[in-house]
């Protein structure tokens, strides 16, 4: 496990977009997870201009998203579709045909999700899987439960989830209550593993991610038995941290 702790947001984000951008000169066919949320979004940013700049090429490049809302349609403005469309692939010569995310419209949602899963699987498997965390120490919508749940799924979101990306909708009440998510064994079976997190409101989630047990309470706790896992922090999402992993 390696952390890494940057002064600010912008740092992170350029860590981060380092790291993605590091992968694709490498294997310019790799096979990216994607994360949504207010975290990744600078690192996207960034990666847009690379992309603009000196022309980081994802012609090859391969996606997966971790999840999405189910009941929000492609062209919902609060579905995860229309965030990664707006927000990164619409500014990047990715194909289309090469991006994949969760359908939260399925009629058949368990459908879907071996059908994702076998996708992942088609594809070689992720090479490099971004994560985001919830307040609740959550992956993906990993929510904290008694058991991991391993491969794609149907998942009820907590309260507290709910309430938090409620500042993306117009009130609590249009906040979908179930999504479809990635599991851990996806997450777990990616070769590279980054997660970010800024902020004084995500402390207590990272310390429980890097200090506690490994427990399904804390999702993002599994991250401890990853091969090559790396955490990058801001100062203030470092602040409960002990001195020795500073
Ligand atoms: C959502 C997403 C997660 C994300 C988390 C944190 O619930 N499903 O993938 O990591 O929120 O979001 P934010 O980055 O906005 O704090």
């Amino acid at each position: 496990m390696r952390i890494l702790i940057t002064t600010n947001y912008e740092e992170m984000s350029i860590e981060a977009a380092k790291i993605v951008a590091g992968q694709i000169y490498l294997k310019p066919a790799s096979v990216l997870g994607l994360a949504t949320g207010s975290t990744p979004l600078k690192m996207y940013e960034n990666l847009i201009a690379v992309h603009k700049t000196i022309g980081l090429d994802f012609s090859q490049v391969t996606t997966f998203n971790l999840d999405e809302y189910i009941g929000l349609s492609a062209d919902n403005p609060q579905s995860y579709h229309y965030f990664m469309y707006e927000n990164f692939f619409k500014q990047i010569n990715i194909r289309r045909e090469n991006i994949f995310i969760p359908d939260g419209t399925a009629e058949d949602i368990f459908a879907e999700s071996k059908n994702y899963d076998a996708l992942i699987e088609s594809k070689g498997g992720i090479d490099l899987q971004i994560l985001g965390i919830g307040q609740n120490a959550h992956i993906g919508f990993n929510e904290p439960d008694i058991k991991f749940e391993a491969t794609t799924h149907k998942v009820k979101l907590d309260d507290e989830t709910i309430s938090a990306n409620s500042r993306f909708f117009k009130n609590v009440d249009e906040v979908p209550k179930f999504a479809i998510s990635m599991g851990i064994k996806n997450i777990m079976l990616a070769r590279r593993v980054v997660l970010l997190a800024n902020g004084k409101n995500k402390a207590a989630a990272v310390y429980k991610a890097l200090c506690g047990s490994v427990t399904p309470e804390a999702p993002a706790s599994i991250l401890q038995l990853h091969q090559d896992a790396t955490f990058i922090l801001d100062k203030e999402a470092a602040a409960d941290l002990p001195q020795d992993l500073k």
